[in-house]
Parts: C-alpha cells; sequence; structure tokens
C-alpha cells in the first residue's frame, strides 16, 4: 500500500496548488490512498464544508484536522457527516463532535488514519500517548495498516510518539510546524516517521501569512492581524509512505516539497 499525504493547505493559494498538482503527483507516485491536513484550508484558518468536498473531488481520501480545526465555525454544521474528515483525537471526548479515527478501505484492505494533537506549547487536550495506546488497540482487531498524523509543535513530543507507537502503527508523520523536516526514516519495528511535513501554499509569506505583520509582531511585541497570503508563488509538501501488505509495516518513506526552485518532475 503506498499513501501520499500532503502537508498542512493554507488558504486558497494552498487549495489550488492542491487541484493544480494533485493529478500529477498520483500519476507519478500512484498512490492508493490519499490523506491531506486542511486545518489551514479557509483562508488560513479552519475548514469549510465547500472546501472539504472539493478536497474530495481532487482525489483526497481523508482530510485531517488539527488545532485550527475549530476557527471557521461552519465546521459545527457539517463535521458529524463528513465521514472521511478526522479531528484530533485526543480533544475532550463528551463535547467534541466529529470522530479522530476513520478507516478506509484500500485494494480489500483497510487502513485506519489516526489524527493525535501533541501539548507541548499547544492546548493542554487529553494524552496523546493513552490515547493513541487506546485508539491503536482498537483499529489492530481490524487491520495492521494504521497512518497517524501527530499535528505538534515540538520535536521532541513527535518523536517520543514515534518511538512509543514503533512497530504498533505503520507511520506518524507530523503536522503543525508548516517547514518540512529532512529526517524520515524507518524505525527498527517498522514505523515510517517524518518529524513535519511542512505546507502547502503561499510560498513567499511567513508559514502562509503575510510577511509585514509578521514581523511588526516581532518588532513590536504588539497584537497585528496575520492575513494569508493569496495570490504569488506556491510550494507543494508532502511524502509518500509504502507499506508492507502483508504486514503493515512501512518500507520507505519519501519526503519532498515542491517549490519554484524545485518543481516537479515528472
Ligand atoms: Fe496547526
Amino acid at each position: 500500500m503506498r499513501i501520499l499525504f500532503i502537508g498542512d493547505v493554507v488558504g486558497s493559494l494552498g487549495r489550488e496548488t492542491v487541484s493544480a498538482y494533485l493529478p500529477r503527483l498520483k500519476k507519478f507516485y500512484k498512490p492508493q490512498v490519499t490523506i491531506l491536513n486542511g486545518e489551514n484550508a479557509a483562508s488560513g484558518r479552519g475548514i469549510t464544508e465547500k472546501i472539504y468536498k472539493t478536497f474530495l473531488q481532487d482525489g483526497v481520501d481523508v482530510v485531517t484536522l488539527g488545532n485550527h480545526a475549530w476557527d471557521n465555525p461552519q465546521i459545527f454544521d457539517f463535521i458529524e457527516s463528513a465521514n472521511k474528515m478526522i479531528r484530533p483525537a485526543n480533544f475532550p471526548e463528551k463535547t467534541t463532535p466529529g470522530k479522530g479515527m476513520v478507516y478506509i478501505t484500500v485494494n480489500q484492505q483497510e487502513l485506519a488514519v489516526i489524527n493525535l494533537q501533541a501539548r507541548s506549547f499547544m492546548t493542554a487536550l487529553d494524552d496523546p500517548f493513552e490515547k493513541a495506546e487506546q485508539l491503536v488497540a482498537e483499529a489492530q482487531k481490524r487491520t495492521r495498516h494504521i497512518f497517524l498524523d501527530f499535528h505538534g509543535e515540538t520535536t521532541s513530543e513527535k518523536q517520543a510518539l514515534s518511538w512509543f507507537l514503533d512497530g504498533k502503527v505503520s507511520a506518524v508523520v507530523g503536522t503543525h510546524t508548516h517547514v518540512q523536516t529532512n529526517d524520515g526514516r524507518i524505525l527498527p519495528k517498522g514505523t515510517a516517521y517524518l518529524t513535519d511535513v511542512g505546507m502547502t501554499g503561499p510560498y513567499d509569506s511567513i508559514l502562509g501569512m503575510k510577511r509585514e505583520a509578521v514581523i511588526e509582531k516581532f518588532r513590536t511585541a504588539l497584537p497585528h492581524r496575520f492575513e494569508v497570503v493569496a495570490k504569488g508563488r506556491a510550494m507543494l509538501s508532502y511524502c509518500v509512505i509504502d507499506l508492507d501488505d502483508a504486514t503493515g509495516r512501512a518500507t520507505a518513506i519519501n519526503a519532498q516539497v515542491i517549490t519554484p526552485e524545485h518543481p516537479l518532475k515528472d
């Protein structure tokens, strides 16, 4: 099983970049499953039903989210019916709509996709390690193919979860920092790992936002309104992970960023 994962899609430029490149990426890599993090897809904050449906039409199988999941209030109107969209599973169980794990069927095999959120320098959600153990035990009753998007700020927490789950899941990939790390590897017991996949959207930006306001915020320590860059050069960050069909163990992870300097060669 080959999985294509596209990192945090930011705003309209991010969405346009997905629509433009996904057919080429699919032709080139021939993935059986495409997963995308869409928590910044609506002007950098949250997601709408229309955007979610456009992703599915573009050929995305599962949309994952993160700390910005709730920023666009439209999500509360459609999250319960969006059966291919998951939010971090460690939000408080009793009060959070939606779900944190979904199964999809690929060539008569099931893949469980889990979304969790880290806690270092982020909102104190339920323990992601405990939640991971619980969900992985549940998923293992059905499949050996388990993919996890761990949405988090710190490298150490993401590395810790990947080692904690080595051999129990097929892959742990990080999202949220918007910058791809160069540490893709397979851990000893067969879990593919990448600290962060990086972002998809405005290239001449600061993490997708207009530079001026971000610079002023740092210079003045005063609040500034951040706006997503909607026009200009774009980038697309992704990774491709291969799993052994019999064992669910990862056999390869290939992380790439398409930029104006590094165009997709197909
Ligand atoms: Fe995030």
